[in-house]
This record gives C-alpha cells, structure tokens and sequence, in this order.
C-alpha cells in the first residue's frame, strides 16, 4: 500500500488549521474543506499567521513556509476530496455534524481503500463507521491543542476498523511528527477520560466560590508544573468544546464527574468561549 501523499483536512478551525499546518510542513498534499467562505478565510489567516510567527521565530525559513503554503488547497465542496488517499475531520465536537461529513466523504471518495479519520474527542468510534460504506477504514485520530506544538496522537480503533487501517494511521502520525498512542474506542479515550474530571473540578470550585481562577491556576502552575493551569486551559481549549466533551463522556457513563457543570453551561450560553472569544475565565485582547 502506498504511503500517503494527499491528505484531506475537513474543518479549519483551531484543530483542522492545526493538523493541516503541520501536515503541509511535512511535505503532504493537504486540501482543506470548509463549509462557509467566512470560516475558510479565517482558517486560512489562521494557518499563514501560523507559518509567519514561525519564520519571526527563526523555526522555517521563508523559502520553507511559501513551499509549505503552496502545499496547501482550500474548497468549500467535499467533493473536491475525491482524489484523497486520507481525510481527517476535525468539525465541530456534534455527533449530527460529524455524522453527516463522514458520510458526505464516504460518497466522495473515490478510492475504496482511502481512511476516514475523526478527530471527535469524546464520540464513540463505532458510531461513526458504521455511519458509512467502509466501516473497516474508519478511525480516532486525536490531536491535541495547539496541534503544532503537543506531540500526542491517540488512535482510536473502532471495533470495526481493521489492523491495515491502524497501521496505515500510525505511520502517517509518525510521519507527522506526533507519538501515537492507542486508546480504546470509549468516550473520552484515555486522555480526556482523565483530563475532563480534573478541568470540571476546577469549574466547581470557583463555582461554589471556594478559589479565584488565578489562584487555582497558580496552584497547579506552580505547584504541580502545570504549563497552564485548568481554567487557562479551559480557555485555551474553548469552553463550548468542553461542554460538549463533557455531555457525551456523561450521556456514555452517566457519572456525576462528567456533568458539566451549570456554571460552564452559563458561560456557554453567554458566548464566554474562553480564548476565541475573547472572554472565558480571563480576558483576551
Ligand atoms: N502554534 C505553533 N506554535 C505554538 C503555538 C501555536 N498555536 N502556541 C505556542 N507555540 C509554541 C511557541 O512558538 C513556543 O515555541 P518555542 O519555545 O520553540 O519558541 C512554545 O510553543 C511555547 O509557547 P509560548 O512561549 O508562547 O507560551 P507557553 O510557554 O505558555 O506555551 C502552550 C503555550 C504550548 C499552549 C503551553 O502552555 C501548553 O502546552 N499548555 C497545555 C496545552 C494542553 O494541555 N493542551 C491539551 C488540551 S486538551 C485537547 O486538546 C483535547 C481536546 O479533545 C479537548
């Protein structure tokens, strides 16, 4: 089987502009595909903010960051994956959503044998490759924010997915610099399975008035080596994004410690999506 050359990346938000920024800087083919004009020009700024701030940092050369942009493609049409060999989809954290995309690209792709990875960090697997015609080439593919930076993959088979697609996905993971993990196809995988309690923990204390965010951040900074503490993190991840990681680890385990609590749900609603919006815990410029 040949190694793959030409990615699919669908979404380019923080996740989708992140996988497709590193794949471009190892030299794959990467069309991305997102749904609205907005959403693209936004992803794209993002990715060529992304490849500047490098060059600024002396990471890549100037000559190194225009190959990698002209690596880059971007279409509003799932169809225009037709010629992918592998398409991870990073769009939001909704089984509605995810669902409908990976059956837009099962329909698209042209290859039988091309992989259907999902970047969801709480969806089981399962559920998604059944969704399509090629069960067997439907993977996890988890990454972790930001993607250029945190080395971790975790790939989640489903029980579905055969050996030669996890191995296919472990040697494009190596080939994007990242260490793969297995995870079992159970909501939250292994990471945020123990992340998510931890981060929830932390709403409840300031929910119930028991620290201030900057000193339960400093505790674990300082106290734990933390690079950030649990509400910068929140922040950084974007809190709608953990409300819904934390509704389907609950809606699989129905345990109290996967609640989100009302306090998130209370941020959420008021659009305190941390970073992105310029207000969460802490205020961004
Ligand atoms: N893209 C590329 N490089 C970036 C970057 C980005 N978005 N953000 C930071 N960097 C690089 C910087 O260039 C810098 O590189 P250098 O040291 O070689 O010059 C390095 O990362 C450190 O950055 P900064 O000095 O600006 O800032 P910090 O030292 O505070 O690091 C951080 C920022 C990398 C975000 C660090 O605080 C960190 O690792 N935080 C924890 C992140 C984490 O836990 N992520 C996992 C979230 S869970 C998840 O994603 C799963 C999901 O399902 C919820």
């Amino acid at each position: 089987m040949d190694s793959v050359t030409r990615l699919g990346v669908v979404g380019c938000g923080l996740m989708g502009s992140g996988i497709a920024e590193v794949a471009a800087r190892q030299g794959l083919d990467v069309r991305v595909a997102e749904a609205t004009p907005d959403a693209l020009e936004t992803g794209r700024r993002r990715i060529t903010a992304s490849f500047d701030r490098g060059v600024q940092r002396g990471k890549l050369s100037e000559v190194e960051r225009d190959q990698a942009l002209a690596r880059l493609s971007f279409t509003h049409d799932l169809a225009d994956l037709a010629d992918r060999q592998f398409v991870i989809e990073a769009v939001a954290e909704n089984r509605g959503i995810k669902t409908d995309v990976i059956q837009g690209l099962d329909k698209a792709l042209e290859d039988p044998a091309a992989i259907l990875a999902t970047n969801t960090s709480s969806i089981p697997i399962v559920d998604l490759a059944v969704a399509t015609e090629r069960p067997g080439k439907v993977i996890g593919m988890h990454f972790f924010n930001p993607v250029p930076v945190q080395g971790l993959v975790e790939l989640i088979p489903a029980i579905t997915t055969s050996q030669e697609t996890v191995q296919r996905t472990r040697d494009l993971a190596a080939r994007l610099g990242k260490q793969p993990i297995q995870a079992p196809d159970r909501s939250g995988f292994v990471v945020n399975a123990l992340l998510v309690p931890y981060l929830l923990s932390a709403v409840r204390m300031v929910e119930s008035g028991g620290a201030r965010p900057e000193d339960i951040d400093q505790g674990m900074e300082l106290g734990c080596a933390h690079p950030m503490g649990p509400l910068r993190l929140l922040d950084l991840i974007g809190l709608e994004t953990a409300q819904a990681v934390a509704e389907s680890m609950y809606e699989e385990f129905k345990e109290p410690l996967y609640a989100p609590p009302a306090l998130l749900r209370r941020m959420v609603a008021a659009g305190h999506l941390g970073r992105k919006s310029g207000r969460g815990f802490y205020i961004y410029d």
